[in-house]
């Protein structure tokens, strides 16, 4: 072997045994500084092979030899303060390593949140943006923008907590859509998740707090199949490609024609299970083609502009999606149940 080669192999060895060293073990790395570095180790034996080799080399290898033995004394070096610096781990001896360490607890996502933002991500794929709007309001946002005016029984609906005699703790994200349209121009097409309140006995199937999501597309010649094309990926992203839903008539002050939106029961397969109260089918929202007051009030002309909106409660995607049975769990803050999650 030439002196070339027996300068490479030494470098490589010595590599993997400096690798090989654990922790603190100041032992071995004591004995290769030995075997290397020391008088009669292996760099010195280099040098005295040096004398022998072809005298044009000699200088160039030289300097290669005193390199690898300055690096080798860095690495050691290194390595040495590397222990020191941790002296935690350092061999001291009150350190009893059989004690069991210490108990880590991982938070996780409430189901609430997971719920929102799955759906957030489901919508964001056909390019809708995300919003939020004021959970306190006045009475024109929350009601009279909606088309909900003073004293008409649609507001019964809704059973609402008052913080003075014009501003509500908002009974809807609806509320949103009309700050939204306030403030900008068409086309709009966003999600408004957020929390809503209202004053309902509180029992299994409602809480005085819930979570919306309201959503708002605002084109022209918005048509109610594109709602129901949209709201139909939904559903069959949120709760499985074999999901059907299907939409009933109904009625929203702020949108005409209206509808709410069944989805078969996940339980029985649309067979009739306690969860759909025998029917085969789940309410999940509802929605409808926004009505043209709504766009007067917000200044849009229904002439040009039309849209559809849709709110949908995230409690009930949850308790649908995950099988929860009651409501009250989003709220009291159970470990035994969030941890499920
Ligand atoms: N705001 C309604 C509620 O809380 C839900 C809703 C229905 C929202 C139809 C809409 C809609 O945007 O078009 O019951």
């Amino acid at each position: 072997m030439t002196l070339k080669n027996e300068i490479d192999s030494l470098t490589t060895e010595f590599n993997n045994s400096i690798k090989s060293i654990s922790h603190n073990d100041i032992d071995s790395l004591n004995k290769i500084k030995h075997i290397y570095l020391s008088r009669k180790g292996k760099l010195s034996e280099l040098f005295i092979k040096l004398g022998e080799a072809d005298q044009f080399e000699r200088p160039k290898l030289g300097k290669k030899i005193n390199d690898l033995k300055k690096s080798f004394s860095e690495s050691i070096d290194e390595i040495e303060k590397s222990f020191n610096s941790n002296p935690k781990e350092s061999s001291d001896e009150n350190i009893d390593l059989t004690l069991p360490g210490d108990f880590i607890s991982y938070g996780s996502k409430h189901p609430i949140t997971k719920t929102i933002d799955e759906i957030k991500s489901i919508f964001s794929q056909i390019g809708f943006s995300v919003a939020y709007g004021p959970e306190i309001d006045d009475d024109y946002h929350n009601f009279e923008a909606l088309n909900i005016p003073k004293h008409h029984p649609a507001r019964d609906m809704q059973d609402t907590f008052y913080i003075n005699s014009n501003d509500v703790l908002r009974t809807h994200t609806s509320n949103t859509q009309i700050h939204l349209m306030e403030n900008s121009d068409p086309p709009i097409r966003v999600i408004c998740p957020g929390r809503v309140f209202r004053n309902e006995a509180i029992s299994i199937r409602s809480y005085c707090l819930f979570h919306q999501i309201e959503g708002l597309y605002i084109n022209k010649n918005v048509s109610f199949s594109e709602m129901k094309g949209t709201i139909e990926y939904f559903c069959k992203k949120f709760f499985g490609e074999n999901v059907v839903a299907r939409f009933r008539p109904s009625f929203f002050p702020f949108t005409e024609p209206s509808a709410e939106v069944d989805i078969s029961c996940m339980m029985c397969n649309g067979k009739g299970c306690s969860m759909c109260k025998k029917t085969g089918w789940l309410e999940i929202l509802g929605c409808g083609l926004v009505d043209p007051e709504v766009l007067k009030n917000v200044g849009y002309d229904p002439e040009i502009w039309s849209g559809y909106a849709w709110g949908m409660g995230i409690e009930r995607m949850a308790i649908l999606k995950y099988g929860i049975d009651d409501i009250r769990l989003f709220f009291n803050g159970n470990v035994k149940f969030l941890r499920q999650f």
